[in-house]
């Protein structure tokens, strides 16, 4: 795998504040974080975000866990206290059918708990870069796909709309302060992730009760990547923001071309990976839902070249790699391994295979 790798030597006893750290994407961040020696202060729910959960799971120490609702002031104080240098907000309600479900507490939380972040940097001497994290679904789906940055951010769904406006709160923010960008990848996927319809999580659990996914949309094209995928990005953006690079303010970090496939074709894929791992598959292991719970925005593809040619980003695996990997995750942790020795060594392997690119 061709690629760039965060450099050490910036991560090396950073202080970085990072919202959302108990969460799916947050669990692998803070791993990597500390096996990159930085010091990690994290903002999250008191409660975890899915049960089992992967945060549970990894037990990590050496955090400087906080538990409070970022849409609030109540853990500003203590961010201050930290002063971090490095601020990565991926704190959000990130579910589209919860979003349908509680449209308050997704805005609240995705465009609130934004306004806060905001507000907390004018205060933060040593900072030296903020990141937010938004996703593919900000972009108004009336615009071909692929999108690019400079699409416009629009949003059918409660979800989406909130990370569109999380966008514009970023963008328009008035206190001039360290350098700040907005972040946009795609469906990710991985280890650890127990949350609801999320295609694989839900079908580990399908195939571990013995029936079939039911698919909401199959043809759906999604852009899949592993979630090491987008953290790599995020963290060598952090680093050209903080070193003072003309950098955008907004970047892509989805798949390679040909890396964006229908949901079933996935499953497809899955099932023959599940048996070689040892698992069974009922059927073909899907079956079509009749009739979609909510529209869902049918195609999502981005284009990243932006990433690639101003970061040195891009999409280092492939699909079909990214979904075995997830499933050796699920099948080893399902039968006995550690959720931390399984993140770490997919981690370890995933760099080491980037560092023995030729470059
Ligand atoms: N997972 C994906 O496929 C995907 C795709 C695109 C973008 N994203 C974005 O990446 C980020 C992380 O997503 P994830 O999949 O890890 O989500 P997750 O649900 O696993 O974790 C969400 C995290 O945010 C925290 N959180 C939620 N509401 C909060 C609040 N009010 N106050 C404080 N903390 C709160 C939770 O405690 C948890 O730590 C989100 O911003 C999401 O929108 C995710």
């Amino acid at each position: 795998m061709t690629g760039r790798l965060p450099d050490p030597g910036f991560w090396r006893g950073r202080r970085v504040l990072l919202t959302g750290h108990t969460g799916f994407k947050g669990s692998w961040l803070t791993t990597w974080l500390q096996q990159l020696d930085a010091e990690v202060m994290g903002v999250s729910l008191p409660a975890l975000p899915t049960e089992p959960s992967l945060w549970a799971q990894l037990d990590l120490a050496g955090v400087h866990d906080v538990r409070a609702d970022v849409a609030t002031d109540s853990w500003t104080a203590e961010a201050r206290g930290f002063s971090p240098e490095v601020v990565l907000h991926l704190a959000a309600q990130p579910i589209v059918s919860v979003g349908h479900a509680e449209p308050a507490r997704t805005f609240e939380t995705n465009v609130q708990g934004t306004v806060r972040v905001m507000e907390l940097l004018a205060d933060l001497d040593d900072l030296m870069a903020t990141l937010v994290v938004t996703t593919d679904k900000v972009y108004d789906p009336d615009q071909s796909a692929p999108h690019t940055e400079d699409h416009h951010v629009g949003g059918v769904d409660p979800y989406s709309a909130s990370k569109a406006a999380a966008e514009l709160v970023v963008r328009s923010w008035p206190r001039t302060t360290a350098p700040r960008a907005t972040a946009r990848a795609g469906n990710v996927i991985g280890g650890g992730d127990w949350a609801d319809r999320r295609l694989l999580p839900d079908l580990v659990r399908a195939w571990g009760d013995g029936e079939q996914v039911l698919l909401r949309c199959p043809q759906g094209v999604r852009p899949w990547q592993h979630v090491l995928e987008p953290l790599r990005g995020y963290l060598l953006y952090a680093e050209a923001l903080a070193a003072g690079r003309d950098v955008p303010p907004a970047l892509n970090f989805g798949p390679a071309d040909g890396q964006s496939v229908a949901v079933a074709e996935v499953v497809q894929y899955a099932a023959v990976q599940w048996r070689h791992l040892g698992g069974t598959v009922p059927g073909s292991g899907w079956v079509a839902a009749p009739h979609p719970a909510f529209d869902e925005t049918p195609e999502l593809t981005l284009d990243s070249r932006l990433a690639a040619d101003r970061l040195g980003w891009s999409g280092a695996m492939h699909w079909q790699d990214a979904v075995t990997l997830t499933l050796e995750w699920y099948r080893g942790v399902g039968s006995g391994a550690a959720a931390a020795d399984m993140v770490r060594g997919q981690l370890a392997s995933y760099t080491a295979g980037i560092l023995e690119a030729p470059s």
